[in-house]
């Protein structure tokens, strides 16, 4: 199986390594088409060896191609790649806000998956919601999975509706986590801890209640109770975020999100 990485920026990257890594290419098999000359010069010191400025005849060889450029870069790169393109490759966009019609139209082929990663695809932990053009068969959305699942969890999404709120849940998901341990970090610090004090105490909590979370099969709320007695310091805090109607207020922001994500894409 040839791919093709049209923008090997973080997340093409990203995609390279994860692929190398479960052993589903190897170097060889990997085509980078990348306009950054600074970049391109990177990306030889990592040892890969197909790099290209521009599409060319390479372009047919590959069997999926994975689009990742800014998407304001999109149709300079459609522009590009389209004429170099065949009927049966399999192109896999991970740009934020372009349907599959748009890119469909942008590369005049059909076989067509979008797809929405996050930021911990970096350590393989990532969440990746994806949906795909009714062209695309079976066995190509499987090995599309198997590509993407190589950067963490999948889902998969029969309507492509879907995206933006998945786009608003944990495509930007990782920053409101951060903007959380933030706001926990200062909570500390105005207690009386240091920045790396406060800091460690917080991220620990945070991985150790997510492995908690892993291993059983427990609801949040469920969780939630366990740490919380009646009368309390948990208890306590909780009840502050209930009358300051905090549950709320996160619903009102992550549909904000959902909002913008549908309005990027038009
Ligand atoms: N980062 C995330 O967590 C995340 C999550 C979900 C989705 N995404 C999506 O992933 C995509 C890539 O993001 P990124 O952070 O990896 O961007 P990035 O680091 O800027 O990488 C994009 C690369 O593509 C190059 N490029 C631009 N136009 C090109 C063209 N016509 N032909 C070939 N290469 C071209 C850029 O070069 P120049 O620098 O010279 O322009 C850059 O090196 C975006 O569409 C974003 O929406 C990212």
């Amino acid at each position: 199986m040839k791919i093709l990485i049209a923008g090997c920026g973080n997340m093409g990257l990203n995609y390279a390594q994860s692929l190398l890594k479960a052993k589903l290419v190897t170097k060889a098999d990997i085509f980078i088409l990348e306009k950054s000359a600074d970049r391109r010069e990177d990306l030889a010191k990592k040892d890969f060896s197909n790099i290209y400025a521009n599409a060319g005849d390479y372009v047919h060889k590959a069997d999926v191609i994975i689009l990742s450029v800014k998407p304001q870069d999109w149709n300079e790169l459609a522009v590009d790649l389209s004429p170099h393109c065949e009927d049966d490759q399999v192109f896999v966009s991970i740009m934020a806000g372009l349907s599959i019609e748009a890119l469909q139209k942008g590369l005049k082929k059909l076989k067509v998956i979008r797809a929405m990663p996050n930021l911990p695809s970096q350590v393989g932990l990532g969440m990746t919601a994806y949906t795909s053009a009714e062209e695309v068969t079976r066995g190509e959305l499987m090995f599309a999975q198997n590509l993407l699942s190589s950067t963490g969890k999948t889902l998969y999404l029969k309507d492509e509706e879907m995206i933006d709120p998945a786009t608003a849940i944990s495509g930007s998901g990782p920053a409101y986590i951060y903007y959380f341990m933030n706001a926990m970090i200062e909570a500390g610090m105005e207690m009386g801890f240091s920045y790396s004090e406060s800091e460690i105490m917080v991220n620990q909590t945070f991985l150790g209640s997510i492995h908690l979370h892993h291993q059983e099969n427990l609801s949040c709320q469920e969780w939630i109770e366990r740490v919380a007695s009646k009368g309390g310091t948990t208890e306590a805090a909780l009840n502050s975020f209930k009358s300051n109607d905090i549950k709320k207020r996160i619903k009102i922001g992550l549909e904000s999100a959902f909002k913008r994500a549908v309005e990027l894409g038009k």
